[in-house]
């Protein structure tokens, strides 16, 4: 079958290099894709939020599925659009991508569930939020309750930068409309974790453990972006813990969204908090996490279509999954500047050299081709270097090594990527 995924990011070169090794795929298209996906598929030049734009490709394209990476057509309600033309698509409707959309919902959804999470205030209000934070004191994360691209959390440490981010996000609107509701949640120490499921509405298959790096300096210093580097398995979550994440995040939430009568399909994604061998839902995301998808994808065994065909059908508890006993780590390679302003149109060296080691893959993300037919830098994250090694120290001398390889002026990555896993690992 030919299948289109939407997205161009490297969770979506990811994707459309795991399935392109599907026997059942004929063609990959992504829409829009980067230089990366080009390789594998062909791209077609529509944009991940034009929702019009990738009905009428998928019309077109008469496509066996459509592979939704991103979060925002899924709020859109692209997944609904493409079922009410009878196209197969993976991923939630519009009313269940709340659980990331909307902030105070996956709140909502949690206490509902029971599901373990930082005690919290919803404002329609800036002055009923700013009382709620000088009653109380202490720590806040500030948060918009829309979608704002992974930039509508504000870390809080004391009252005073609560107010200020409160006005920040309701009065000034900087995240615009995502601000005219904002949850106000106590800080939550410890490390945290990423913890994925296939769900088709009912049953949830997990997948490996993973751990994202979300600031952009070293050292987890600096403004968040959108994932700096990830890694998989990730030893924070030992066992046990993984085990109660299933049964008390994930198994709860698919539940919760089945009673409300809107069933959870895709992949779920819980963002945890974890301390000694208690955890915490940071947030819900209705979608693979990016750049956690590349060390997953690169570990997992077989044949990923058959999954995401089982969760689009409702079959997924005939299924299973195994990854691999290698660990895998993904180092993002980022134009210099981001998450702040950067350059676009520099060429990149050293891909090939980089790809032709063993066990490594050159994700693309923010990667286009020019004019003279050179691939070059087109957002802020570029590149997602990825490498499987016997362990996490073998994997990350490998994203490394690789990463050394690849230049471009003004080329930016952290060089501490995995340090928590082996520091835990001892
Ligand atoms: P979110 O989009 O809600 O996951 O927030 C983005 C990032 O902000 C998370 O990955 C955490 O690093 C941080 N964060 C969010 N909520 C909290 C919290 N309650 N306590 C501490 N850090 C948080
Ligand atoms: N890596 C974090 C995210 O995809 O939201």
């Amino acid at each position: 079958m030919k299948v289109i995924i939407v997205g161009g990011g490297g969770r979506e070169h990811t994707l459309a290099w795991k399935l392109s090794q599907s026997p059942d795929v004929e063609e990959v298209v992504c829409a829009p894709g980067n230089a990366g996906t080009a390789r594998v598929g062909r791209n077609a030049a529509v944009g991940a939020e034009n929702i019009a734009g990738l009905l009428s490709l998928a019309k077109e394209e008469s496509p066996g599925l459509v592979v939704v990476g991103p979060e925002a057509p899924l709020a859109l309600g692209l997944v609904d659009e493409l079922e009410a033309l009878g196209i197969r698509a993976f991923g939630p409707s519009a009313v269940a991508a709340r659980i990331e959309a909307s902030k105070a919902f996956s709140k909502t959804l949690m206490d509902e569930a029971g599901i373990p999470t930082a005690a919290y205030g919803v404002f329609e209000d800036a002055g009923a939020a700013r009382r709620f934070v000088t009653e109380r004191g202490g720590a806040w994360a500030v948060k918009a309750d829309g979608l704002a691209a992974g930039k509508g959390v504000l870390l809080c440490p004391d009252a005073p930068s609560a107010h200020a981010a409160i006005s920040q996000i309701m009065e000034q609107r900087a995240f615009g409309e995502a601000g005219a509701t904002c949850v106000v949640e106590e800080f939550l120490e410890g490390e945290e974790a990423s913890f994925l499921a296939f769900a088709d509405g009912e049953t949830a298959l997990p997948m490996a453990s993973a751990q994202d790096h979300k600031a952009i300096g070293e050292g987890d210093t600096g403004p968040n972006t959108g994932g700096m580097g990830a890694y998989s398995p990730a030893p924070v979550l030992s066992g046990a813990l993984e085990e109660r994440a299933l049964e008390t995040v994930i198994k709860p939430a698919i539940r919760a969204m089945a009673r409300r009568g809107t069933p959870y399909r895709g992949v779920l994604y819980a963002g945890l908090m974890v301390q000694g061998d208690e955890l915490k839902v940071l947030e819900f995301n209705c979608r693979f996490g990016d750049p956690e998808c590349q060390p997953l994808l690169t570990r997992m065994e077989g044949d990923l279509l058959p999954v995401l065909m089982a969760c689009v059908e409702g079959r997924l508890h005939e299924t299973t999954i195994s990854y691999s006993q290698d660990a895998a780590v993904c180092v993002v390679m980022a134009a210099g500047g981001y998450p702040d302003d950067y350059r676009k149109g520099d060429p990149i060296h050293g891909i090939e050299d980089a790809d032709a080691l063993p066990g490594v893959h050159v994700f693309h993300a923010g990667t286009s081709v020019n004019d003279a037919g050179d691939v070059v830098t087109a957002g802020g994250r570029v590149l997602g270097v990825t490498a499987r090694g016997m362990d996490i120290r073998a994997a990350i001398a490998r994203a490394y090594e690789a990463s050394d390889l690849i230049y471009w002026e003004d080329a930016y990555f952290r060089k501490d990527i995995g340090a928590k896993a082996l520091r835990r690992l001892g």
